[in-house]
């Protein structure tokens, strides 16, 4: 099973993506590109950062009709990208009309991740705001059993619900997990952080980790010890 650290690449444009690219030497991480910086470049940016040896996670969340959704599963598909992801709030109908798509695509397919509940959505938010009346976990679990359905690679969620996703839907099934720090940082926005090799303990694939490592002092240094921290267990 891989098991890799991902970078966000959280920039405004491609001068500085590229410049903090070249922070890192010779070291060719796993990148992920998401609106910000896609909706700037378009998707040439996704090319370029390919032909420079990376492998790119795709974040542009799809999330429309079935149809739509598979066109654009079909066109981000062409890009290079190694992994993109939807919504897994579309439905199953439209998970599957994308996941076939991709298979139909000629070339090695991208894999394909399904966002179950965005982390930014708290309980008071579902319960009230969505009318889902069941736990954050229930919901998580029941979308990710909805993206394995579908036929899909495997979902963002918190490293928190790893384990509790492997356990239902089997260790191939990915967990993809942002909101990793080392255990000095501040925490920022994220709600609940865990560091590189916690992540790892919960059973995370990839980690998505962005701030800890662009805006460190020395970034090559960061992304090596969470890269050492993550694989290393
Ligand atoms: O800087 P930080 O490590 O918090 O960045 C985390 C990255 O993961 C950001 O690009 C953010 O958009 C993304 N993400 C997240 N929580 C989710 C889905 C994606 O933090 N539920």
């Amino acid at each position: 099973m891989a098991k890799d650290v991902i970078i966000a690449l959280d920039f405004p444009d491609a001068q500085r993506a590229l410049a903090f690219l070249d922070t890192l030497g010779d070291e060719r991480p796993y990148v992920k590109i998401g609106m910000e910086l896609y909706y700037a470049e378009g998707p040439d940016m996704v090319r370029r950062i390919v032909d420079r040896g990376h492998q790119v996670f795709l974040d542009l969340k799809i999330h429309d009709i079935p149809n739509t959704a598979a066109g654009a599963a079909r066109s981000v598909s062409r890009l290079g990208a190694s992994m993109i992801n939807l919504h897994a709030g579309g439905g199953i109908t439209m998970m599957r009309a994308a996941a076939d798509a991709l298979r139909d695509t000629p070339g090695e397919p991208p894999l394909l991740i399904a966002v179950t509940m965005l982390t930014s959505l708290n309980q008071d938010a579902l319960t009230h705001e969505l009318l889902i009346a069941r736990p954050v976990q229930d919901a998580v679990l029941h979308y990710a059993s909805n993206a394995k359905a579908a036929g899909l690679d495997g979902v963002v969620c918190s490293p928190h619900e790893a384990r509790p996703v492997h356990d239902l839907l089997g260790d191939a099934f990915l967990t993809v997990t942002p909101g990793v720090r080392f255990a000095e940082d501040a925490v920022g926005d994220q709600q609940r952080v865990t560091t590189p090799d916690m992540a790892a303990r919960l059973g995370s694939d990839y980690i998505v980790v962005g701030r800890p490592i662009t805006k460190a002092n020395n970034p090559l240094e960061a992304y090596r010890r969470c890269r050492d921290a993550f694989v290393g267990i």
